[in-house]
């Protein structure tokens, strides 16, 4: 009986050609078991991308983990001859707690590594493997490829303090210019030297020029000729997919012929602000979209340190594909044929489709005020709609010509849809970004909307440190963070509004809210006791939003950045 490759799902379908291509390559399967000893956990957290882990204790009395991570085993567990590369790689499930609903979630995974004396031949051949993989799921694309190298030696030359370099990795990974102008400032570090590094994205030789001249040590040199043998080693197998040299994979299509390896149209983009944690990755960087999708699909990049604490001296590379995310493209084509995001662009970045129409921008609009003044900002830059959204109960209003497209949402509901790329950009309080921490970038700080989260209680109020301090606020967060680093133990109550009644009904001693003329507090006879946290209006970006329609926002944002200026 002959089988039906026809009866597949997608996912099914592309799992089985990239088993084929990670074979043809000469990469091997590496099966594991669901559980772990939890100690390798325990004994390596600063690698794994949660704390929380679930775990039980076996029959024998060990205690065991659901693996979290599969790096992590196959660094530890692989046969790997010394003085020898090992090529794996693996399709399995881990599990991890969701962000968004504070659940353990099963992931499935399937990606490759190398292992032990990964030369740059290895690790070209791996970033190679990931262009592959993400042509292979047949929608456009987009890989960003960065190297930590590169930013640690910068963070060298410009002698940025070992304990600030975590947050200036993350304001970098946000490209927020403002808070890292800033907090460069605050730290007596040159400011400029670590914005050149926002700037330096884009396709990948005219970066790389760039990156040569800017670098300052040998860690930045070496990081600028790592980039360049891998970016070219990508780009012969984005041309080979172009000119559609691609070899039969040997897997049946749908009239049962063997099939060409799928090579789907992308775009390799060399990103040097693409950081991620310095402890883990130490070399490349990688970061796979695919188009439809709100989030990365594909991440990896060069992580010797962990593979060295199982074998020394060795170093390793590698990346994982999140099939659960491609669950979501199903919906996103569907989507796509339908009238709220459509936007005819087929291409990575395509700054408008055949017909001349820019890909349509969508943006949560907060309702209220802060929203009204953004609107009537962006109107005046040619972004206004015929219709007054304020004449109707209408949520959505566009104006095709200007390529633009409002949702109005709650304020505490912008940073939502853009982080899951229902709207592809927002204007969101720095409030609520603090306190809900989504993954996106925070691309402009347009000072509107400023306003202070403080600590207020009555008039009269007296502290009592012998007892825990009760504090009601809606920004739960935020308040356990202040007091946590205040060293005042708190009872945290969580209300979603009229925080101010809290301590009139004696419910809490204390509020933590926003205060912006003091109006309420004083009507309702309480006061500031202490101000801890400047709030303004940010704007902020879906992360593949930012791949597929960058030209669009990128104007966007310098439209709003010069009408605020102006204001
Ligand atoms: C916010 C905040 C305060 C008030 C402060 O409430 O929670 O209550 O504004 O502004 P003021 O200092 O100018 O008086 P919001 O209007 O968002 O309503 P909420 O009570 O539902 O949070």
């Amino acid at each position: 009986m002959e089988f039906d490759f026809n009866c597949l799902s997608y996912q099914e379908r592309l799992s089985l050609l990239l088993r084929t291509i990670y074979e043809k390559a000469g990469f091997r399967p590496y099966h594991m078991g669901r559980f772990e000893e939890y100690g390798l956990y325990q004994e390596n957290r600063r690698f794994l991308t949660s704390d929380q882990i679930l775990t039980f204790t076996d029959l024998d009395g060990r205690l065991l983990a659901l693996k979290p991570d599969v790096t992590l085993s196959i660094a530890k567990n692989a046969a790997v001859e010394d003085g020898k590369c090992g090529r794996f790689y693996y399709h399995e499930n881990v599990y991890r707690p969701s962000r968004s609903d504070s659940m353990f979630r099963e992931i499935r995974q399937m990606g490759v590594e190398c292992i032990g004396a990964v030369d740059g031949g290895a690790a070209a051949e791996t970033a190679a493997l990931a262009v592959r993989t993400l042509a292979a799921a047949e929608r456009p694309w987009v890989l960003e490829v960065g190297h930590m190298g590169y930013a640690a030696g910068l963070f060298d030359a410009a002698g940025v303090p070992e304990d600030l370099r975590g947050q200036f990795l993350s304001l970098i990974r946000d490209k927020n210019a403002h808070e890292l102008r800033a907090a460069a400032k605050a730290a007596d570090v040159e400011a400029d030297a670590l914005l050149d590094l926002l700037d330096l994205n884009g396709p990948w030789r005219s970066v790389l020029d760039r990156a040569e001249g800017l670098a300052r040590n040998d860690a930045m040199r070496t990081a600028a000729a790592e980039l360049r043998e891998i970016c070219a080693a990508l780009d012969r197998e984005t041309d080979a997919g172009r000119a559609g040299l691609a070899d039969s994979v040997g897997l049946p299509d749908s009239a049962g012929e063997p099939q060409a390896e799928p090579r789907t149209a992308g775009e390799l983009r060399l990103d040097l602000s693409l950081v991620n944690d310095m402890e883990y990755y130490n070399g490349v960087v990688l970061q796979g979209f695919l188009k439809g999708l709100p989030r990365p699909v594909l991440r990896g990049g060069q992580y010797d340190p962990l593979a060295a604490r199982f074998r020394p001296g060795a170093r390793a590379i590698g990346f994982a594909l999140y099939l659960d995310e491609l669950d979501r493209l199903d919906e996103a084509d569907s989507a796509a044929g339908g009238s709220l995001t459509a936007d005819g662009a087929a291409n990575a970045d395509s700054a408008a489709n055949a017909d001349g129409i820019p890909p349509m921008v969508s943006v949560a609009l907060p309702k209220g005020r802060l929203g009204d003044k953004v609107y009537n900002l962006l109107a005046g830059a040619g972004y206004g709609c015929a219709e007054d959204y304020h004449d109707s109960r209408k949520l959505v209003v566009e104006n095709p010509d200007a390529g633009i497209r409002y949702f109005l949402v709650k304020p505490s509901d912008v940073a939502i849809y853009v982080e899951h790329g229902a709207a592809d950009v927002g204007i969101v309080g720095k409030d609520i970004l603090e306190e809900s921490a989504p993954d996106v970038y925070e691309l402009l700080d347009t000072g509107l909307g400023k306003c202070r989260v403080c600590v207020a209680g009555p008039v009269d109020f007296q502290d009592h440190p012998q007892r825990p301090l009760r504090v009601a606020t809606k920004f739960v967060n935020i308040a356990k963070r202040h007091f946590a680093s205040i060293g005042r133990e708190i009872d945290i109550i969580h209300l979603n509004g009229s925080i101010e009644l809290a301590p009139l009904l004696g419910l809490s001693d204390v509020i933590v809210d926003i205060v912006e003329t003091g109006t309420t507090l004083k009507e309702n006879h309480l006061r500031v006791i202490e101000e801890f946290m400047p709030v303004s209006a940010r704007f902020i970006a879906n992360r593949s939003s930012m791949q597929f329609k960058r030209t669009a926002i990128e104007t966007l944002v310098e439209k709003l950045r010069a009408a605020t200026e102006a204001s």
